[in-house]
């Protein structure tokens, strides 16, 4: 089953075609920077040449990709396929109906999700966090924290952990990749304040296993030793690193058009 995934981020719009039943990229994962300001039309123009190239550039046995659903992450939170805030992006996206707009531009089904929601949603079913019960969260660290919530595999949509308070503000402020690269802070640094936010979110939300995901999970290496968090707790580099939001986003789109299952997703948004 294959389907266009779109992955919205405040540096970059990336997009590939998914084999959502294998969960791998089937094409070239291609990426244009995020227009600024990033405006709905702004990217959403972005998104649409995007997803012609990604289709034409399909391998003949993935069938007609121009009529194929897409999915797309956005760094927001969404309810019935519209966007409700925006920290890391325009604030022309609150209100916008995203879903239908992006499916009257493309001409076909879209499914519009939380970018973390959707690199969770990745993660449980083919990376980190798969066959993990009880409670898991996966996080994205990247221009802000993004977070995904899950119970026994099954998705609590729209959790916005990187908005917990600390040091009088959005955790993400403190303790993002974004800022470990604005304020140059060396990696024990960094290290030493995702340690305080984990400890945070461990007492809130107790989880058996956090999954480390965003663009600087690939450096693991650099921080993960240097965390100190619960013993108890599991802290694990996410599996599928840049490529999670867009098989995410393309899995919901599968399961919105009835192809797959996804526990938990719902186009609505709603738990
Ligand atoms: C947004 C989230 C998003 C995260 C990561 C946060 O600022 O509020 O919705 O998932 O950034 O992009």
């Amino acid at each position: 089953v294959d389907v266009i995934g779109v992955d919205i981020g405040g540096s970059g719009v990336k997009a590939a075609v998914v084999d959502v039943a294998a969960g791998v990229l089937i094409t070239e994962r291609l990426r244009e920077s995020t227009p600024r300001p990033a405006t709905p039309d702004a990217v959403c123009d972005v998104v649409g040449a995007l997803v012609e190239r990604v289709g034409a550039g399909a391998p003949a046995g993935a069938g007609d990709m121009s009529r194929s659903p897409v999915g797309c992450t956005i760094p927001s939170v969404v309810t019935d396929g519209v966007v409700r805030t925006a920290a890391n992006i325009d604030d022309g996206w609150i209100g916008a109906r995203a879903a239908a707009r992006l499916g009257e531009l493309l001409d076909r089904p879209v499914t519009v999700l939380n970018d973390a929601d959707a690199a969770g949603i990745a993660e449980v079913r083919f990376g980190a966090a798969r066959g993990v019960d009880g409670t898991v969260v996966v996080l994205t660290l990247g221009t802000g924290i993004g977070s995904a919530l899950f119970r026994d595999g099954v998705l609590v949509p729209n959790t916005e952990f990187g908005h917990a308070q600390l040091h009088g503000d959005s955790a993400e402020r403190w303790a993002a990749a974004s800022v470990r690269k604005a304020q140059e802070l060396s990696w024990a640094e960094w290290a030493g304040r995702l340690s305080e936010y984990l400890d945070h979110l461990v007492l809130l939300v107790r989880p058996r296993r956090i999954v480390l995901g965003g663009g600087v999970s690939r450096r693991a290496e650099k921080f993960l030793p240097l965390l100190e968090v619960d013993p108890d707790v599991e802290v694990v580099p996410a599996a599928l690193a840049n490529a999670a939001g867009i098989v995410g986003a393309a899995m919901a789109a599968a399961e919105a058009v009835g192809r797959i299952d996804v526990p938990g997703f719902t186009v609505d948004g709603s738990p």
